[in-house]
């Protein structure tokens, strides 16, 4: 429809016909046309989806991510909505919809371009994956404050007491990022008594929202683009709340239009499945929850506590890495299932979602997660010989009741995995399978356990022949509704 619109429209002029046939359409849209009758020039425009301009001696590009960018140019340049820009070799000028002439400078992107070679590593989520105690390490650089046991997050200085004193947390996310931001409600549960909701972004928009004096809506999101985080965010800021985003990508939409944020620094994801990401946003909401904590009535001793734990994981991933192969071993005997169910308590629940999700997109296998307690409201009915369950049973204070919902699935021939804390000899022949991570503290955990069912769910969609790094149907950043 767009196509014949512009074609009406065209009498020579192709900006001009592109900009009369986006002013008749409604709804959103990110475009690059292109003429035969100019074949030097590509006429991009957007409403709603993001277009970025890569500017380089050579050549004028664009993309939707600015990572498709990175290889080619460090300039770029963000087209906001009803903007029309065309590109031409070396140069580019952007006007509104309705012509008026804008003037925007370049912005640097910050992406190293080597973390988009792959090396010796056969797909970018594997490398992704052992890229975490890196990932870790940055995402923790110098944003903690020993001496005071408190984090310091440069990003959120301007709005440090708003959020310190705020009545009411929002975190908004799909995703992978939904299932972090539901960590955050855990981790900001214990560390502070601020309330805390966590909610789907394509959910909240379309809420009557409620919001008060005193509300801070938090906006998760790798790649600073998905469409429904992106409009839940404009949503709260339009009702008032003061809007924050956690965002990977520098410069992207979101991080563009929150009042405050912090980065990720996790570098460029390449694979579809966030996995480094992840580990970085688990590691960033723990210190917001120390930052806010401390500003309440945690104390040094506990906010002690929380840092060395945090400071330990990069090392402690690297010890999980080396578990790869028997891991592999693990996807070999188990990748031929059709279903697979993964259970966990408090911190470890939203990791339980993340290993399910995390199987279905790879390796195409269904797998539910659900909070180990929930088992006998439902779930317990699936369990026979061939639906095997992965637990997530780490000696904390959850460990016991989660070693009853073990056992329950055992009395019913299920087949077990646990993910256990090193040196717990206690399992025995409850379970067919185990795999130990380093101890640590129970709110830093999910930073570790979730490594061992990346690896599994990669290893898994390698045996079965699956595409890991573009599954089917997936697209690293969703743009649309
Ligand atoms: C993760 O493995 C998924 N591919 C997907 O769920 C992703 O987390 C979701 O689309 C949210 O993306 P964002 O973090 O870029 O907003």
């Amino acid at each position: 429809m767009l196509t014949h619109l512009v074609e009406a429209n065209y009498h020579g002029d192709l900006q001009a016909a592109v900009q009369k046939a986006l002013l008749q359409v409604q709804g959103t849209f990110g475009i690059a046309v292109m003429h035969v009758d100019h074949p030097s020039a590509i006429v991009v425009a957007r409403r709603g989806s993001p277009i970025i301009l890569g500017i380089s001696e050579r050549a004028s590009l664009a993309a939707s991510d600015a990572s498709a960018l990175a290889q080619h140019t460090d300039k770029v340049v963000f087209l906001e909505d009803n903007e029309v820009a065309i590109l031409e070799p070396g140069k580019f000028t952007i006007t509104t919809l309705d012509n008026r002439s804008v003037n925007r400078g370049t912005t640097d992107l910050d992406f190293n371009i080597e973390s988009m070679d792959r090396g010796s590593f056969p797909h970018y989520m594997l490398k992704e994956i052992f890229e975490q105690p890196e990932s870790v390490e940055n995402a923790l650089r110098g944003r903690v404050n020993h001496s005071e046991a408190v984090a310091k997050l440069g990003g959120l200085e301007a709005v440090q007491d708003r959020l310190v004193h705020a009545r009411h947390l929002i975190i908004v996310s799909c995703g992978t990022s939904y299932y972090a931001g539901l960590f955050g409600r855990y981790v900001m549960e214990t560390l502070t008594d601020l309330t805390v909701e966590t909610e789907l972004a394509s959910e909240f928009r379309y809420r009557k929202l409620n919001i008060r004096e005193g509300t801070v809506v938090l906006a998760i999101s790798q790649s600073g683009e998905t469409a429904d985080t992106l409009a839940a965010l404009r949503e709260a800021k339009r009702k008032g709340a003061l809007v924050l985003g956690l965002v990977n990508v520098v410069g992207s939409t979101i991080a563009r239009e929150t009042h405050a944020g912090i980065y990720s620094h996790a570098g460029i994801e390449v694979g579809v499945a966030s996995t480094k990401s992840f580990t970085s946003q688990l590691t960033i909401l723990t210190l917001m929850a120390l930052l806010i904590g401390r500003g309440r009535d945690l104390s040094y001793e506990e906010g002690h506590d929380i840092i060395r734990a945090l400071e330990k994981v990069p090392e402690q991933i690297g010890e999980i890495l080396k578990q790869a192969g028997k891991i592999r071993e693990l996807a070999e005997k188990y990748c031929h299932t059709d279903h697979f169910l993964f259970v966990g308590r408090k911190f470890q629940y939203p990791i339980a979602l993340e290993g399910a999700l995390k199987l279905k997109e790879i390796a195409y296998i269904h797998s539910e997660g659900y909070a180990a307690g929930e088992m006998k409201h439902g779930p317990i009915a699936l369990i026979d010989p061939k639906f095997p369950t992965l637990a997530l049973a780490l000696e904390d204070g959850s460990y016991e009741r989660v070693v009853s919902n073990m056992q329950e699935i055992r009395a019913r021939e299920g087949r077990i995995i646990a993910i256990t804390t090193e040196g717990n000899t206690k399992l025995g022949n409850l379970v067919d399978d185990i795999i130990y991570i380093p101890r640590t503290h129970e709110a830093v955990a999910p930073l570790l356990t979730v490594v061992p069912l990346q690896l599994f769910a990669y290893y898994c969609g390698v045996l079965l022949g699956r595409d890991v790094d573009k599954p089917r149907n997936l697209a690293k950043s969703v743009t649309v509704e």
